[in-house]
């Protein structure tokens, strides 16, 4: 077989949600789009903002000599000067252009960043569930995944954390507002977190992957990591709050209060390249450089959790209500979370098993869909329900 072996057993255990996005093709040609609900992939569904379009455009006219070539591996100044300049007004720290690297997307990010810290056998803490690639992204460079799990409102079991930082441990990811959970971090865990990571017999390094700060209801707030977090990586993109994720366009910020932060920051440009990004695409880099007060009309994701929590509840369902990112993870009626899945495809609806994110018993609904779609699917969920209580 020409395909690595371990690539093919990652393949035999990826992303069911890629699986159900397959699945939904096949389910359009049969039954008609009209007739399947398909909740399965989180591609943003607000195009990006007009100033976006206008930058880009504006951009390619001017055609401004080299800017489409080679640059430094980290980015061009202009855009890591803007995103420096956002982060010392959020965080207070003094972020320079040198903690920033542009990149490939958050997973470009992440990429960078695990491949610049991990050596073989090194350990690094993902709270569950989780986003599914993390497991991936870290045995990509030889580390080793260390599950904790999430209390049963998926809040951050900080004692828990503790227990498994050992001398192999290099990092922790979190990632608030969570996917799929939808929890926000309070700031008193995270300074809880801080105070156990003081501790730690090697530095940790926090990844904070923020690719959905902005998209949060209720008016929460969401608390800025690196503020209260002292050895922290930020990997964001704006692939969701601007509807850009097939651009791939992103940043990875190191605090200037990491010990050798600007070493740290020179070695993920570095592993960037060498991982063949080489460097973010240039014209989305200055597209940020030159447009970083726009938003898209994120409100619109507010208006879709309500109408989706309501009439799942409505229906009987057990839910708990995102405060951020734009997914539903609710827990499914029978603890064989493939099993209901299987019986809401019977019904045109697609939605991702929890086991997918290493919680049985949950499935994820993503809001991306139109409002429409979410209206025309509650009679389904309504009647998956009603059939499995006879
Ligand atoms: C939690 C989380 N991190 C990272 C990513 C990757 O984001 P990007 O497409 O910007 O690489 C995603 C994408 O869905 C995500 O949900």
């Amino acid at each position: 077989m020409i395909i690595a072996s371990e690539v093919r057993s990652q393949i035999e255990r990826s992303s069911l949600i890629r699986k159900m996005f397959e699945e939904g093709i096949r389910m359009r040609a049969e039954r008609g789009a009209e007739n399947v609900f398909d909740f399965s992939l989180g591609n943003p569904s607000e195009d990006p903002p007009a100033g976006v379009i206008r930058t880009f455009r504006a951009l390619a006219e001017r055609n401004a000599p080299g800017s489409h070539g080679y640059m430094p591996n980290a980015g061009f100044p202009e855009a890591r000067g803007t995103v420096a300049r956002r982060l010392r007004e959020t965080t207070g720290l003094e972020f320079t252009p040198d903690h920033v690297l542009m990149t490939a997307g958050c997973a470009g990010a992440m990429n960078a960043a695990l491949k610049a810290i991990l050596n073989p056998g090194d350990e690094v803490i993902v709270p569950m569930p989780c986003f599914p690639d993390y497991a991936f992204y870290i045995s990509n460079y030889g580390g080793v995944m260390v599950p904790v799990e999430t209390r049963e409102d998926f809040s951050l079991d900080v004692g828990a954390i503790a227990a498994k930082i050992g001398p192999r441990t290099r990092a922790i990811i979190l990632n608030s507002p969570h996917n799929p959970s939808g929890v926000i971090y309070p700031e008193a865990t995270l300074r809880e977190l801080e105070a156990v990571l003081a501790k730690a017999p090697a530095p940790v390094l926090v990844l904070s992957d923020e690719p959905y700060t902005s998209i949060v209801y209720d008016g929460a707030h969401c608390p800025q990591l690196a503020s209260i977090i002292s050895n922290c990586m930020i990997t964001t993109s704006w692939s969701k709050k601007w509807g850009l994720a097939g651009e791939r366009i992103g940043y990875l910020a190191i605090s200037p209060l990491v010990p050798d932060a600007l070493a740290l920051a020179q070695a993920c440009a570095f592993t960037g390249r060498i991982l063949g990004f080489i460097n973010a695409p240039a014209i989305w880099q200055l597209v940020v450089a030159e447009a970083p007060d726009e938003s898209t009309n994120l409100a619109v994701y507010q208006e879709k959790r309500d109408l989706m929590c309501d009439g799942l509840e409505r229906a009987g369902y057990e839910v708990h209500r995102p405060q951020g990112a734009f997914y539903v993870f609710l827990k499914t009626p029978i603890p064989d979370d493939f099993e209901f899945v299987r019986r809401l495809q019977e019904e045109g609806v697609l939605a991702v098993p929890g086991s997918g994110f290493g919680r049985k018993g949950y499935m994820r609904l993503s809001l991306t869909v139109p409002r429409d779609t979410i209206i025309r699917s509650l009679p389904a969920f309504a009647r998956t329900l009603d059939k499995l209580r006879g």
